[in-house]
């Protein structure tokens, strides 16, 4: 079984990723985090040093690695689906899951949360978020399950993102595993 996870920034990809991954007793990979190992920098850091191209080509790099794997629960960067190559990797053998939430809420979420978003910064972030967003919906909603996260915990999207899933008897092989 192999679950990824996607959407916009902000939306708790990587923290119910973790949720999820221990609940089903997958491994859990963060594509965001594999990137920053494999650089050894940040990603700010990689965005200002390098440029996005840069990032990018590491994402598609690390993606292809870590699409390969079973039994796992991978959390993609919010621009990883938006390359073609790098979604049919993702969903090759896996379930799609875009975790949603609007412009409203990831603004909020974003001015909360301490990573640096570089996509945003610097720029008018209500404006950027709603531009990008707009861009990605129509990616993010192809995706095999949409989930809407707002006013929820990572608990709570990782057990509706299970229920879905036994509903569509997605979880038969992971339970013949254990
Ligand atoms: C990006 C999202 C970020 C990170 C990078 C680019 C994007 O990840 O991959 O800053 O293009 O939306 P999160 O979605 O985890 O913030």
């Amino acid at each position: 079984m192999k679950i990824v996870l996607t959407g916009f920034m902000a939306t708790g990809k990587t923290s119910t990723g973790k949720v999820l991954a221990q609940k089903l007793n997958l491994d859990f990979y963060d594509t965001d985090a594999l990137i920053e190992e494999r650089a050894g920098r940040s990603i700010p850091e990689i965005f200002s040093k390098e440029g996005e191209p840069s990032f990018r080509a590491l994402e598609k790099e690390v993606i292809a690695e870590v699409a390969d794997k079973d039994n796992v629960v991978i959390a993609t960067g919010g621009g990883a689906v938006m390359d073609l190559e790098n979604r049919a990797r993702l969903k090759k053998n896996g379930i799609l899951i875009a975790l949603m939430a609007s412009s409203e809420e990831v603004k909020k979420r974003i001015e909360r949360s301490s990573p640096c978003r570089p996509l945003l910064s610097g720029k008018d972030k209500e404006r950027a978020i709603k531009e990008l967003l707009k861009e990605r919906l129509p990616v993010y909603r192809q995706s095999d399950i949409c989930i809407d996260t707002t006013g929820k915990s990572s608990e709570e999207v990782a057990q509706e993102i299970i229920k879905e899933l036994s509903q569509r008897r997605a979880l038969t092989v992971n339970r013949k595993r254990k």
